[in-house]
């Protein structure tokens, strides 16, 4: 794979290889992920900071450690305590496959984390930049990574104008991020050069190599940046292709009845599975509802129905708009969507929910 990286390529990956590893040393943020090797750990903050920001993943990441220390508790959690302890973060698959894969561990690896690479790729909801941060940061394993950041780092610092998702770019950055770390484990100052040298390569791109703006002055590697040179940080990387946003109009009823409401569990294959929901207007009347059409009224079904409030929310490629609708006593005639439950106050503040759904709680519970 190297080799097909002309020789100015990987001339300048060794040089910005030792200076990253330095460079890294002495500006690390010190984050509580940081202070530790257990592979176990490192997994945790990697599938929390997918799509989430450091900041936001502090307190999430203390939180579970202090609950699931090791693969074995996480194992054996419950699905309520585990999306308990997910709850606000989003992406819910990613805490269903880290109980898949810590499952997984305790049946094939002998609840001992696997240190091959292909071993680690196998596990569920770990992809290849996945796989390259754990054996990298927690076996310091010459293994690449290449994620957002990584991609704006590399295609400012080679020069790459094309889009980076696309096949040719996305296959040289990865042979450029090999060619990095492959270098690092040349390096004998540091202890664990790889780990640094992927880690120097996230640490850039989250503090340094921002998307605007980014702060060329302190750059460990500005004289080997063919973007700074030429004025083009703004233009690389290229941008995505926006994803078209679907908007949904979503009617949501709560059902009170003697200061409970009623909440549906979502079923496996379902959207938020093992979340908690209010029902949806056409769930209770037991009709379905083409994606997008507009939500359906509550007139006439729900005459003592009262309009709570309207709730926007979005997430990846869609924009919510819930109306909600609040029904005091009298159920008469309605089905109940199942399976669900009435639940207290209390058990409404302990049950995870979506973050939508959680909105509209707190606006229930006052
Ligand atoms: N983003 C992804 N992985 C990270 C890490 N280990 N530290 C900081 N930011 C990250």
């Amino acid at each position: 794979m190297r080799d097909r990286l002309s020789p100015a390529d990987r001339r300048k990956a060794r040089t910005v290889t030792s200076r990253l590893i330095g460079w890294f040393a002495g500006a690390a943020r010190d984050l509580p992920w940081r202070r530790t090797r257990d592979p176990y750990a490192i997994w945790v903050s990697e599938i929390m900071l997918q799509q989430t920001q450091v900041k936001t993943v502090i307190p999430y990441f203390e939180r579970w450690m202090k609950a699931l220390p090791t693969v074995q508790s996480l194992a054996r959690a419950s699905s309520p305590r585990l999306h308990k302890l997910w709850e606000g973060l989003g992406y819910y698959r990613r805490a269903r496959n880290l109980q898949a894969a810590a499952r997984v561990i305790c049946a094939e690896h002998d609840g001992r984390f696997p240190e091959q690479f292909e071993a680690v790729l196998a596990l569920p909801g770990i992809g290849r930049y996945t796989a390259g941060a754990i054996c990298s940061i927690a076996f310091n394993q010459p293994t690449p990574i290449l994620d957002g950041n990584v991609i704006r780092v590399l295609t400012r610092m080679f020069g790459i104008t094309t889009d980076p998702r696309a096949a040719p770019a996305n296959a040289r950055l990865w042979r450029l991020a090999t060619a990095l770390v492959i270098h690092a484990t040349r390096n004998t100052q540091h202890q664990n050069p790889c780990s640094a040298l992927n880690q120097s390569l996230m640490e850039l791109g989250a503090t340094v190599c921002t998307p605007r703006n980014p702060n060329c002055a302190t750059c460990p590697v500005r004289r080997n940046c063919i973007a700074h040179h030429r004025g083009l940080t703004a233009s690389i990387p290229r941008p995505a292709k926006r994803p078209r946003i679907v908007e949904l109009h979503q009617a949501v009823l709560i059902l009170e009845r003697q200061g409970c409401v009623w909440a549906v569990r979502r079923a496996a294959g379902a959207h938020n599975t093992g979340l908690w929901e209010f029902p949806l207007l056409e769930e209770i009347l037991g009709k379905s509802r083409v994606p997008g059409a507009p939500a359906p009224k509550p007139d006439g079904v729900l005459d003592s129905a009262g309009h709570l409030g309207t709730f926007k929310h979005t997430i990846t490629h869609h924009r919510i708009t819930a109306r909600v609708y609040l029904r005091r006593n009298g159920l008469d005639g309605l089905r109940l969507p199942e399976p669900g439950r009435w639940l207290t106050g209390a058990g409404l503040r302990r049950a995870p929910m979506s973050a939508l759904h959680r909105r509209i709680a707190d606006a229930v519970l006052g």
